[in-house]
């Protein structure tokens, strides 16, 4: 028995695992002898986050931000980053890192913001990617998972911020 019974597993903390510690190779591979910031879209991207740069070997940086999206009653998917990095860009390679990519406004938005700081490089790292929900052109360059249009807990992600601390991504049923 478990508080979360109701949600069905989708991807085991063995896969996340296993799949994260690839991408961080990935990451390593293409930023030989480079320094990187992290910087973690809040809260989600905590658990995700934590793993990818324990995965890393080589220098890093790490920096936080919150953005939410407004849509009200007419889905205008309006960002607003709510809480900055303290950290100055300038000059250096970024990669944000954040739990799941769906419409792509909030990474849209915050590539944008960091670029416009004048970070020599700007790349984005998501856990998972639903890509028949996007609006716009925006593609992650690194991803663990892509999933269809479900909603998922669990591993960082919430449902009305309950089921954050599962240690596996689930698929949330209201039943
Ligand atoms: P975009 O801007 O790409 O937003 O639409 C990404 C943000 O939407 C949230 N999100 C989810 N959160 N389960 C969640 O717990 C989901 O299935 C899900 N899909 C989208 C999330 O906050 C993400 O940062
Ligand atoms: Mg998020």
């Amino acid at each position: 028995m478990s508080y979360a019974d109701n949600c069905k597993v989708l991807f085991t903390k063995e896969q996340l695992e296993q799949r994260i510690k690839e991408v961080a190779k990935q990451i390593e591979n293409d930023y030989k002898g480079e320094k990187v910031t992290f910087i973690g879209v809040l809260n989600g991207v905590y658990a995700f986050f934590a793993d990818l740069v324990r995965n890393v070997d080589m220098p890093c940086h790490v920096d936080f931000l919150r953005a939410s999206s407004y849509s009200g009653t007419t889905s205008t998917g309006n960002v607003k980053m709510s809480l900055d990095i303290k950290t100055e860009i300038e000059g250096r390679h970024v990669i944000i890192v954040e739990d799941i990519l769906d419409t792509g406004r909030t990474l849209a938005k915050i590539r944008d913001e960091l670029l416009s700081r004048n970070a020599l490089s700007v790349k984005t790292a998501v856990m998972l990617d639903k890509p028949s929900r996007r609006v716009n052109d925006f593609q992650a360059d690194y991803k663990c998972f892509e999933i269809d249009d479900l909603f998922v807990v669990g591993f960082g992600l919430d449902y009305d911020e309950k089921y954050r601390n599962l240690p596996y991504v689930a698929i949330y049923d209201e039943n």
